[in-house]
């Protein structure tokens, strides 16, 4: 029977419950055949009223991650691995390489004497330096020695490499948007035939050109930051001074985002960052917005509670919040948060809220 049949079927009315949905099946089951579907079925869940994340939130304590990846050591040396790197996996998209629906993130370790050879990818990635001292990264010229709580900017394509000329172990948080890269399907990748390449600025030259008010002349505007390292020398004073004239944001405490010096905007077209100071018993006002976020502890401890759930974090602790989950910071001491999130690739589409 066809639906204008069941239809007409009786009073004009479907011949009953039973044989409509026979009989809808039987349809749903031809159009399967050629890779069609009805939207009726699926349309709740494809256009639903708010968003719903995959995510959950979750937290890696720097205890557990230390030591495991202290072991991957053993295991791999960085020249084999390319990149010794333990990912952060949303326990809800094991096996997606992901930490949040569209930001990777990973602890990279690199050895005393250990170089991670240069290459790029279409694929941009910030570094947050956890732990060690005076390991490199080389990024489109610069040798950027870093500290903890420094971050890095690796654009999209920019030739970047990492070494270890101390004598310690040397731990960071490494984003990546590929997720999203490979959501568009758009990912490149290139090796390089020597290991490390020719730097011919010094260290903190891009901060100290682009970074300090001024602007070498000419400068012309980048869709990415031409800073390479925004240290944490740098950045972390601004935020006390903030916390201690007042200005602290209710729900995020004395907080300032990284920015693009020459534009004032992202240091990426695909994520944002930001760092905040909380003050000792700070307990923040509820926040949500639609761009699930990675944060990292660089000093203190406290909890966030992201939808009834409590993750407790100290030092170098890497924790997430999913998309449009409501949470709120508390502070037992003065603690110092780090955030990166997919913001301006939102913003930039026009999809981006936010919402107490
Ligand atoms: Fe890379």
């Amino acid at each position: 029977m066809t639906v204008a049949a069941a239809k007409k079927s009786g009073n004009g009315k479907p011949s009953s419950k039973h044989n409509i949905e026979a009989v809808r099946q039987a349809f749903y089951e031809r159009i399967a055949k050629h890779d069609m579907t009805p939207l009726w079925k699926v349309m709740s869940s494809i256009i639903s009223k708010e968003p719903v994340s995959r995510c959950v939130p979750v937290i890696w304590h720097y205890d557990d991650v230390k030591s495991l990846v202290m072991e991957s050591g053993g295991l791999i040396s960085t020249e084999e691995a390319k990149r010794r790197v333990l990912i952060l996996e949303n326990p809800a998209l094991r096996g997606e390489s992901r930490a949040t629906n569209t930001l990777f993130a990973g602890i990279q370790m690199i050895l005393p004497g250990e170089i991670a050879p240069a290459h790029r990818h279409a694929a941009a990635a910030i570094r947050f330096v956890l732990d060690g001292e005076g390991a490199y990264t080389a990024v489109e010229g610069e040798k950027a020695f870093m500290s903890p709580g420094d971050f890095v900017i690796t654009a999209n394509w920019a030739p970047h490499d990492h070494g270890n000329t101390s004598k310690k172990p040397m731990l960071w948080l490494d984003v990546l948007d590929v997720p999203t890269v490979n959501f568009f399907e758009t990912s490149f990748t290139e090796n390089f035939d020597e290991p490390t390449q020719e730097t011919t600025r010094k260290d903190g030259d891009s901060l100290a050109f682009y970074g300090s008010g001024v602007l070498p002349d000419g400068t012309a505007a980048m869709n990415h930051t031409p800073v390479i390292n925004y240290t944490y020398a740098r950045t972390r004073p601004i935020v006390a001074r903030m916390l201690q004239s007042g200005d602290i944001d209710r729900r995020h405490g004395a907080r300032v985002r990284y920015a693009n010096p020459v534009t004032g905007g992202p240091v990426l077209p695909t994520m944002s960052a930001w760092l905040a100071m909380l003050p000792k018993g700070f307990r923040g006002e509820p926040y949500r917005s639609t761009d699930g976020t990675v944060f990292a502890c660089a000093e203190g401890r406290g909890t966030t509670n992201v939808d009834g759930k409590v993750l407790e974090w100290g030092p170098r602790d890497v924790f997430v919040v999913p998309s449009w989950k409501p949470y709120f910071h508390t502070a037992a001491e003065q603690s110092v948060l780090f955030s990166i999130s997919d913001r301006p690739a939102q913003q930039a589409l026009g999809i981006w809220r936010e919402a107490k």
